[in-house]
């Protein structure tokens, strides 16, 4: 199991590149799904989660075929403080498997976005229920209900969710779905499946995350009809066929709030490109809240951190309030701000593991059900401590970042999931940091 080993207390200093958004790139490949015609995806993001999502589709029947382009546009393999934009093909005209087994499902739980897609192209799907994560039950019964609501049959047996379409000509048929939470992937699902169905739908309640807003705009260009993406009433037009396109994927809004809550801790200046301020203003205000002097230009944010930062407090919420996937990395920078912060997480039942292993780190931090009180000390000390999440293991490195001495991060398979090449990009802002087997 591969370890982080990182020498603490160095201000990040320099500039990086922003790869493509993981949370858009995988909706957007089960797209693919929705049409015989190639679907290029550029600015592919290169991380463990896709990697498992074209495992996934390839079985399936789909064609994939990658190439990593430089960022100077040519076929080589781009340093990766370039970020060089990967693009993928994928040719789903020979789809004949519409099975989404436990053991890919399992390490990956989007993959229940091929439900609605599958649905929607092949009148049948078998995808393995997702089963929880470490940070909650995360329950698809919205999925669910939501085709249901548009005329599949759907049973769950063995562990896995069967859905046929049962409506003669083994369509689906539009319908007014609403949500009894705002979900991001039911949202997505539910979206693309009604693309090829017979009518309107209109889901209400409807997740505004700018990766929905991605997904759809790739969706328009394939021919599909649907408007209000990125509101909470979102209607979608259902056509015979989608045709393929080729989409650029959106700058990764998480990774982006990861690295400047890093240069935060860090009290460095970093300067990130190829990405965008306009998904972030939430995290951007909070930052500067903290004492952070930032910068927008078009694809670029900079970040000046003060010698010491103000504590911040926060609750997370849907988009466009705090994400909650940004929870953990500024749990740690509360941990070395002055003053106490109260950071409330509504979205996920079980979002706070990381607190315990920044405690190892010297944090003074108190939980009491779903709010954390973290209480800013004068320096953390190093120490080993175990990722249990994607986003915890983010808050662990930028906590060990923070902390005078070495920090040894375990299990950081997790941030391979989510974060492309990590140590390398820190290394490019002077960060001393090692992977060790
Ligand atoms: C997406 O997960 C993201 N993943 C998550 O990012 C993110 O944390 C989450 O949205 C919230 O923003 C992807 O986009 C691939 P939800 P998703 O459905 O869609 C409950 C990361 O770190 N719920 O919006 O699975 C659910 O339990 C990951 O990149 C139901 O009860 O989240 C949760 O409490 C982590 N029934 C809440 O709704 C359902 O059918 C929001 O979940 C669906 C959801």
């Amino acid at each position: 199991m591969d370890k982080l080993l990182i020498e603490g207390g160095i201000p990040l200093a320099g500039e990086i590149a922003i790869s493509g958004a993981k949370n858009a790139a995988l909706p957007l490949l089960c797209a693919a799904l929705l049409t015989r015609e190639p679907l290029t995806l550029t600015n592919v993001p290169d991380l463990h989660d896709i990697d498992t999502m074209l495992k996934l589709l390839v079985q399936m029947g789909v064609k994939v075929s990658r190439e990593k382009v430089g960022a100077g546009g040519t076929a080589s393999a781009a340093p990766a403080a370039m970020s060089g934009t990967a693009s993928v093909t994928l040719d789903a005209s020979g789809l004949d498997n519409p099975v989404a087994p436990y053991d890919l499902v399992k390490t990956m739980r989007a993959a229940v976005l091929v439900l609605g897609p599958l649905a929607a192209r092949c009148g049948e799907a078998r995808v393995s229920l997702p089963g929880g994560c470490a940070i909650g039950a995360r329950p698809v019964d919205q999925h669910i209900r939501g085709l249901q609501a548009m005329g599949a049959e759907i049973t769950v047996e063995q562990g896995y969710v069967h859905a046929r379409t049962t409506a003669a000509g083994g369509k689906l048929k539009g319908a007014r779905l609403f949500t009894d939470m705002v979900t991001v992937t039911g949202t997505e699902n539910l979206m693309m499946a009604a693309c090829l169905a017979d009518g309107e739908s209109v889901i209400e309640n409807a997740a505004r995350e700018p990766e929905v807003v991605d997904l759809a705009n790739c969706l328009i260009a394939m021919g599909a009809r649907i408007s209000g993406a990125g509101t909470d009433v979102i209607r979608i037009q259902g056509v015979d066929r989608l045709s393929g396109t080729t989409h650029r994927i959106m700058p990764d809004r998480i990774e982006t709030g990861t690295y400047l809550c890093a240069a935060a801790a860090t009290g460095g200046a970093v300067r990130l490109t190829n990405t965008s301020s306009s998904y972030l203003d939430v995290v951007i205000d909070k930052l500067m809240d903290a004492g952070c002097e930032i910068s927008l230009e078009r694809a670029t944010i900079n970040l000046k951190a003060p010698p010491r930062l103000k504590a911040v407090s926060i609750r997370t919420a849907p988009y466009p309030a705090f994400p909650t996937d940004m929870q953990a990395q500024f749990m740690a920078i509360n941990t070395v701000a002055d003053g106490t912060a109260i950071m409330r997480e509504t979205i996920f039942e079980n979002r706070f593991m990381h607190a315990v292993e920044l405690i190892r780190l010297g944090a003074d931090i108190k939980i009491d059900g779903n709010t954390a009180f973290v209480t800013g000390v004068g320096k953390l000390d190093g120490a080993t401590v175990m990722a249990t999440d994607l986003r915890a293991s983010a808050s662990l490195v930028i906590a060990g970042l923070a902390a005078q001495g070495e920090t040894i991060v375990d299990r950081i398979y997790h941030l391979d999931r989510g974060y492309e090449q990590m140590e390398t990009k820190l290394a490019a802002l002077g960060a001393r940091v090692r992977r060790v087997k």
